[in-house]
């Protein structure tokens, strides 16, 4: 059997933008997608999960995959095993890392001799045959880790305060949100692109603020860009009131990450307030929990 595992991500800034060549801002965090593969007896490969086994084309996401690795390979049936503790759907980058260590385990059963880059590229075409629209920067951030500046692909140094993450545990559809505000911006095309200009430059400041450890910038940043995703379209009403909560209880700076209208916030507080914080969000019954980013990206979870 062949284990990867992949880190899933938070995008700090400038999401929806970067799908139309703006700049972004993508960590990867502590949490990550493990996929197993082992030859099958079967006629058809599967996909095993939480004990549960399905079809291949349950998960585009996989059927895609596969898809890919077959114009490099002649493909054998498989059992995909999948474990993550990256919540699903949620904005947290949880399918680009089965993607991306998906790909992992098939290069290494077969000696394809893939290397990073091209790992990330195969992730990014799957994403665009599954969602019509896409940027490099989630399967990008799954293959190489840290923190990292889109669309140039540049490492920036990882800041050291912790983030919190909070889930409206509503699902968040990328494609449906990536269509939405494709309709949106092709119906008011000057406007649309003048918020992805402001976005972008908040991106190009944010980095800045994240080379002087400027936890203050950051936060008024952050506040800011979500303002900005709110005028398009995906906000939602509890995404909003988890913002407000979040900010109430002292956070200084709050926003969605990835699609939006629906899915995880993200806060950064005082260090000493954060645990009161997460602890306040839990018992509303909103999964939020503490988390880091981790330079690590694709991983073969054999050779560790
Ligand atoms: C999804 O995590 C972020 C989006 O910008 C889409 C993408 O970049 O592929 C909404």
């Amino acid at each position: 059997m062949i284990t990867f595992s992949a880190p899933g991500k938070i995008c700090l800034f400038g999401e929806h933008g970067i799908v139309y060549g703006t700049h972004s801002i993508a960590c990867s965090i502590d949490r990550r997608s493990y996929v197993s593969i082992e030859r099958s007896t079967f006629s058809n490969s599967y996909i095993e999960y939480k004990g549960d086994r399905c079809e291949i084309n349950n998960n585009l996401y996989i059927f895609f995959t596969l898809n890919e690795m077959k114009k490099i390979i002649n493909l054998d049936n498989f059992l995909i095993k999948i474990n993550s503790n990256i919540p699903m759907c949620s904005g947290l980058g949880s399918s680009s890392a089965v993607v991306i260590a998906l790909i992992g385990c098939i290069n290494k059963y077969y000696d394809c001799n893939l290397n990073l880059n091209e790992i990330a590229n195969i992730g990014y075409k799957v994403e665009k045959s599954v969602q019509g629209l896409a940027s490099p920067m989630d399967t990008y951030i799954s293959t190489f880790g840290g923190v990292v500046m889109f669309p140039e692909k540049k490492k920036i140094n990882p800041f050291d305060w912790d983030l919190i993450i909070c889930n409206s545990m509503d699902y968040s559809y990328t494609k449906s949100v990536l269509n939405k505000v494709n309709i949106l911006k092709s119906k008011n095309s000057k406007i649309i692109k003048s918020i992805f200009n402001t976005i972008d430059l908040i991106a190009i400041e944010a980095e800045k603020s994240i080379i002087k450890n400027d936890i203050y910038k950051f936060s008024q940043l952050m506040n800011i860009n979500q303002g900005l995703l709110d005028s398009i379209g995906v906000n939602s009403k509890t995404l909003s009131s988890l913002v407000y909560d979040l900010r109430n209880y002292g956070a200084f700076g709050s926003k969605i990450t990835g699609a939006g209208c629906g899915g995880c916030i993200f806060s950064v507080a005082p260090k000493q307030k954060i645990k009161e914080i997460v602890g306040y969000m839990n018992k509303k019954k909103y999964e939020t929990f503490i988390c880091n980013i981790s330079n690590q990206g694709l991983r073969d979870e054999l050779e560790k």
